[in-house]
């Protein structure tokens, strides 16, 4: 098992919980279904999973548009059916980390609708960010990270910022009773058993207290009037307060997207545990940028005491097979190249989130109909941008045809989203005992890395590589990722694993390997 704390080289499992398993038919991936399915956890061998939002939702934002901070959606069960799952979680050595989104909540939420009832002014908009302004000119320049603008005007004259869709309305974290609220929410999912928090939009809670437009703020290089600002530092302390107070290494990890000082000073001893370290996501298949992301990012943690976390796909990227699948023409090098590259981050020293469906080799689906897609990024760029619902579709765990046991079969709704046909041989059922599958590979890697890892130092040392390749070592283990088309001989050692196979001490090209090293 991992060192002590438990999440400082841990595998976390994200469950995209309305897609992973459906056990009530409704077409909804619910928490009776991750109860189900926990075998399939434990055998991949992950150490915790990450649930994403399934509390009372609209679903205008997948769940990250939160009415009830404190039950079930109906869609995904009740809380009776959540603490069954953290008990067999607990059970079978998975920990459990959920979701919080203090950003926003929901517009149905009950202090949203107070606050639209209430007339301008009234300590119910209080909670919320209102301002007054002319019916033209929102209130400030801010863009919604989903396309348009961040404001919107309500009949009586008050305009509402949104940084996410206008269903998303942006709380007011200079509000006390914010405040209180949320380390209630927190307290009243630790008293159920979480052993962590993963925080979502976690640089945004405050914003300029001058309202400055974007433009202003960048031209005097004031830094960003919605991101990171200092006030959201005392808010973790306050959180980490809470969180230690609980047995068990409770920890919390939050979306921040800064960079290098700003990034390590939500790592401070009295704050977060973790931050997400998103720019592998963006690379794209190549020695040189791989290195210099990893260079970074061990840089940007190491100095705060922090260990660095790595994320090749998530909920909200295009899956990790298909950015790889470039340029086309070279069909089966987008799932090669990932193999390769979950070595990697693998061998790497901190921990790596893992996204539901990778362990299949699952690709993006590009082609969804248009009236089958919800993200709103598709909806609010009227279809011009095609949104996350691709890396969303259900997983497909056996049978011959959709809904590839996602939902139980036999006349219940469709899944949410469809399923491609091609999907048939890439279940969970046809990867079981299949000896060179994903699903095979993933086992292997991550069972191999469990052994290893109380071995592994912290730090890793990069050793001479051909140009389109990476060598770096950590003690006693040794990893080769070729990034080129040839082959690169393999450095002295005992081979422990390859993502593809060899020839002879080659390492053919758009694959790893880990040695055991003197
Ligand atoms: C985070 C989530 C994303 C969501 C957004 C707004 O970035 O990962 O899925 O849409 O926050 O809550």
């Amino acid at each position: 098992m991992t060192r002590s704390p438990w999440w400082r080289n841990a595998v976390v499992y994200e469950v995209y919980v309305r897609s992973f398993a459906d056990a009530d038919g409704d077409g909804d991936g619910d928490l009776r279904g991750i109860t189900s399915r926990l075998g399939h956890l434990a055998d991949l061998g992950v150490d915790a999973l990450w649930l994403t939002p399934f509390y009372r939702s609209p679903l205008a934002d997948g769940g990250y548009d939160v009415a009830d901070y404190r039950d079930v959606d109906p869609r995904f069960g009740t809380l009776t059916d959540f603490d069954a799952l953290i008990a067999a979680a607990h059970a079978r050595g998975l920990r459990v980390i959920v979701d919080i989104v203090p950003n926003h909540t929901s517009d149905q939420h009950p202090w949203f609708q107070e606050a639209l009832a209430a007339p301008p002014g009234s300590p119910a908009r209080e909670r919320y960010i209102f301002r007054s302004g002319p019916p033209d000119r929102p209130p400030t320049d801010w863009p919604s990270a989903f396309g348009g603008p961040a404001w919107r005007r309500l009949p009586d004259g008050d305009w509402y910022l949104h940084l996410y869709a206008t269903e998303q309305p942006d709380l007011n974290w200079r509000n006390p009773e914010v405040r209180r609220e949320f380390e209630s929410i927190l307290r009243f999912w630790l008293d159920r058993g979480v052993d962590g928090f993963r925080i979502d939009v976690a640089g945004g809670l405050f914003k300029d207290p001058e309202f400055a437009d974007l433009g202003e703020m960048a031209r005097h290089g004031a830094g960003s009037p919605i991101h990171s600002r200092p006030e959201v530092h005392e808010v973790y302390r306050e959180w980490r307060r809470i969180l230690d107070e609980y047995p068990g290494e409770r920890m919390a990890i939050g979306e921040v997207w800064s960079e290098g000082p700003e990034l390590a000073r939500y790592l401070r001893s009295d704050e977060l545990h973790q931050v997400f370290q998103f720019d592998l996501q963006f690379a794209s298949w190549s020695a040189r940028e791989f290195r210099d992301i990893v260079t970074a990012a061990v840089a940007a943690v190491v100095p705060a005491g922090a260990a660095p976390t790595w994320v090749l796909s998530s909920h909200d990227v295009v899956r990790h097979v298909t950015r790889y699948e470039q340029p086309p023409g070279m069909p089966g090098i987008g799932l090669a190249r990932a193999r390769a590259a979950l070595l990697c981050v693998l061998a790497l020293p901190g921990s790596a989130y893992l996204y539901q469906g990778e362990e299949l080799g699952l690709p993006e689906v590009l082609d969804l109909p248009a009236d089958a897609r919800q993200d709103p990024i598709w909806k609010r760029s009227d279809g011009a941008v095609l949104g996350r619902d691709g890396c969303r579709v259900p997983l497909p765990w056996g049978g011959k045809k959709e809904p590839y046991g996602f939902s139980p079969d036999g006349g219940g709704a469709a899944p949410w989203l469809p399923m491609p046909e091609e999907w048939r041989s890439l279940t969970v059922e046809a990867q079981d005992h299949e000896p060179t599958s994903t699903l095979a590979f993933y086992r292997r890697a991550l069972r191999l890395r469990r052994t290893l890892v109380d071995e592994l130092p912290e730090t890793l040392t990069w050793r001479d590589a051909p140009p389109t390749a990476l060598v770096f070592q950590r003690g006693p283990l040794t990893c080769v990722v070729n990034f080129g088309d040839h082959p690169v001989r393999l450095p002295e050692g005992e081979v422990l694993l390859t993502s593809g196979p060899l020839y002879g001490e080659l390492l053919p090209g758009a694959s790893a390997a880990w040695l055991r090293t003197a």
